[in-house]
């Protein structure tokens, strides 16, 4: 439709059923029978009894095609101006091929790899009917604490930026922004906005920061989406500095519309609009949908607010009435954007069985390599890879788990997940290995805290004791241990914030329970977080984060073992020493009293009395079967004006015995600043593939754009002056370092 008939279309339409469109409801309402009778989902939501459900614009969570067609129908047989439902759905890494958790996705750096699997995701939503994925979630996340870390791009503003961006091409197609075309549909980030820096990691908990830390680390992710064309935005559930995003006409408005240039659906989270009551923001629901529509909300995600308040808002309120009406015509237009007015099943109903592409072969070789490359050797003192005759151990609860799609893939199917063992013995010669569960995944009555999820957490029909004593027998007849252990998915996610991120105790006791073997002992660690691994690495002489890594985790986790991959990732979050470091990140400020080794102990210098400042391992961290080595730094010149082109050379040269992929960094540090400056900003990278023996140079552009910050006055711009640049392995291993001067214009 052209926007004439957009605007004739939204003409035509009651205050009511223009209200209708801002409404997103599951699709109980529309099981059969329940949508007339005032008892059952209608009741419980508390929508008003004149409410006609036929006027409703979108429908949360439907991801099978015979139902979406059936709704589809029932719908619009049953609505006058048969203005077609949005289906919308959380699928946030995979639908049915289920990809590595975000967090792990991006310790690939693999961009390109991370757009084809958004892709993937994309297709397979397609042929189920789903036009909308409530993904890329976008939110910085510098407190392991918090459980949704898992579905975060992870610390830094560039790694996020990128991801935004790719993720939203998989989703969207490159050229989205008038039609979206066959095999895409629409993305929607989120959460806007920082709803991955609560106070103290605590889920929902309220967010406060400086508008400068704002604008500098937690904003760039969101505006990197709105520039790749976004189609949706989603609220936060948190205030920002005392105002719930969901209200907060200064970040939405403002900021996000104005500001960011965003046009799109702004949609809130789940009962978020009504939820500006309980913040104590709106007193009572009809000033939270006032709140909520002046912030430009457009639609209210499974709540009763609009659909019963907004008629009495607009009422002899023009301003109102233009609000609602923008809104309709943005819904609308995502609508005609998915082509639903010329198909409301976007070709469900006549795709064939066959063509299904879902956990295709293809789509399951990307999430294995994605798998491969998201996968971080965080230490080996040599003993991998492994080699195929000696006798192997493989024990702890994670041995043969198919629970390992983290807690976001809601149409991921568990028996679809090759585990450890599988993988494992898809590798190697079975005679050659043991399995066994070795301890409790859990501690026994902790389940409770897991609320609904309590019932997914396995029962232990083996005592805690009889496990650990098979697992002793069996480890005494081998050469190598591997300890499979983790958090289980449920202590991760939404709803999972946790104040301890040591193992759980039944794995810390069959871990010391091996360790006194003194075998030679590979752990690997399943996680949706960055956990507390300080004494496992001490006494592991392999470690290997394995994050929740998806359908093909196991045998990704198998190939990296056994060398026929050598593994790449580097961590896109530190990994803290201690509880106590929280929150740890690699750019940081100086300070004024910078703990510098070189002044020794120096009581009085910014450290702790107990702890070191730094990670267990930090941002950009992990090892491979080889060794690079970095060398002969040169730039093109000294000076740069704003105009100019700054190249960095360095040589990598690949010192060891295996070929492999090696992320080399980029960081800058902006000396002096009128706002205090990090000591460190990742400002690029690439990933280079270099054979055993084999010496590449590598070249980085810089460019003024890169240098600008966030001033004292906020002005958005770069400063006159020195800069050091640092490239290296990770944010702590720099070797090679130059610097340059910005003269001006
Ligand atoms: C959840 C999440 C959000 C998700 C939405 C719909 O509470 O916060 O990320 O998209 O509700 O399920």
């Amino acid at each position: 439709m052209e926007k004439s008939e957009i605007l004739a279309l939204i003409d035509s339409l009651s205050v009511e059923e223009k209200i209708g469109q801002l409404v997103q409801l599951t699709g109980d309402f529309f099981a059969d029978g329940t949508e007339t009778t005032v008892t059952g989902p209608i009741k419980k939501l508390g929508l008003h009894q004149g409410y006609n459900i036929y006027h409703t614009g979108s429908i949360l969570n439907i991801t099978n095609a015979e139902e979406i067609i059936k709704i589809q129908d029932k719908y619009l047989k049953n609505s006058t101006h048969k203005i077609p439902l949005l289906f919308m759905a959380d699928i946030i890494y995979g639908f049915r091929t289920i990809f590595p958790i975000p967090l792990a996705q991006t310790c690939s750096w693999n961009f390109d790899l991370i757009e084809e699997a958004a892709s993937v995701s994309a297709k397979e939503c397609y042929e189920e009917g789903v036009h909308v994925t409530f993904a890329p979630m976008v939110d910085i996340v510098r407190d392991p604490r918090w459980g949704r870390v898992m579905e975060s791009p992870g610390e830094d503003p560039l790694i996020a930026e990128l991801y935004a961006q790719r993720v939203i091409q998989g989703i969207q197609g490159k050229d989205s922004e008038q039609k979206i075309p066959a095999d895409k549909i629409a993305g929607c980030v989120k959460h806007f906005a920082a709803y991955g820096a609560p106070v103290a990691g605590r889920e929902y908990n309220a967010v406060d920061m400086s508008e400068h830390t704002l604008r500098e680390v937690y904003l760039p992710s969101y505006l990197a989406a709105v520039k790749a064309k976004v189609k949706l935005v989603m609220t936060a559930f948190n205030t920002l500095n005392g105002i719930p995003s969901t209200g907060n006409e200064w970040l939405n408005k403002k900021i996000l519309r104005e500001e960011f240039g965003f046009a799109g659906v702004l949609i809130s989270d789940y009962a978020a609009v009504e939820e500006l009551i309980t913040h104590g923001y709106a007193n009572g629901a009809k000033e939270a949908a006032h709140l909520a529509l002046k912030a430009t909300v457009d639609i209210d995600m499974k709540t009763s607010v609009f659909a019963n308040e907004l008629a009495g808002v607009v009422q002899s309120d023009e301003q109102m009435m233009t609000l609602l009406n923008e809104a309709v015509y943005r819904i609308v237009s995502l609508k005609n954007e998915l082509g639903l007015f010329e198909d409301p099943y976007r070709g469900l109903k006549n795709k064939s069985a066959e063509s299904s592409s879902i956990l295709s072969v293809k789509h399951k070789e990307t999430a294995l390599r994605l798998s491969e490359e998201s996968i971080v050797l965080l230490k080996n003192d040599g003993i991998l890879p492994l080699e195929k005759d000696k006798k192997v151990a493989i024990i702890g609860p994670y041995h043969d788990e198919t629970s390992t799609l983290g807690m976001w893939a809601i149409k991921g199917d568990v028996k679809d997940t090759i585990t450890l063992k599988e993988g494992i013995n898809k590798i190697s010669e079975a005679d050659h290995h043991q399995f066994c569960r070795g301890s409790h995944l859990l501690e026994k009555g902790s389940t409770q805290s897991l609320g609904k999820y309590e019932e997914q957490i396995p029962n232990e029909p083996i005592s805690q004791d009889e496990l650990i004593e098979e697992a002793v027998k069996v480890a005494e007849n081998v050469d190598i241990v591997i300890l499979a252990l983790g958090e289980s998915i449920y202590q991760s996610g939404e709803g999972g914030s946790r104040t301890d991120l040591t193992l759980p105790k039944p794995q810390q006791e069959l871990f010391e329970s091996i360790r006194a073997l003194n075998k030679s002992l590979i752990t690997i660690i399943y996680s949706g977080r960055p956990l507390i691994l300080t004494d496992v690495e001490k006494q592991s002489n392999a470690l290997i984060q394995a994050w929740f890594p998806g359908t093909m985790g196991g045998e990704a986790l198998a190939r990296i073992l056994y060398g026929v991959t050598n593994p790449s990732g580097k961590l896109s979050m530190s990994f803290p020493r201690s509880m106590g470091q929280i929150p740890v990140y690699y750019s940081e400020l100086n300070t004024g009293r910078p703990n510098l080794a070189e002044n020794g102990f120096y009581r009085f210098a910014s450290r702790y009395i107990d702890e070191s400042n730094q990670p267990l391992y930090p941002f950009g961290y992990g090892i491979s079967y080889t060794t690079f080595r970095y060398k002969n730094i040169s730039l093109n010149k000294k000076q740069m004006t704003h105009h100019d082109e700054l190249i960095v050379t360095v040589e990598v040269e690949n010192v060891g015995n295996y070929d492999g992929d090696e992320i080399v960094q980029l960081y800058l540090k902006d000396r002096f600043g009128s706002t205090a400056r990090p000591i460190k900003i990742l400002k690029d990278f690439k990933k280079v593939f270099i054979k055993k023996g084999e010496t590449k140079s590598i070249s980085f552009t810089i460019v003024e754009e890169q240098l600008k910050i966030y001033r004292n006055d906020m002005s958005y711009a770069s400063e006159l002056g020195q800069f050091d640049v640092f490239i290296g392995s990770n944010s702590e291993d720099l070797p090679l370092k130059e610097t340059f001067e910005l003269v001006g214009e």
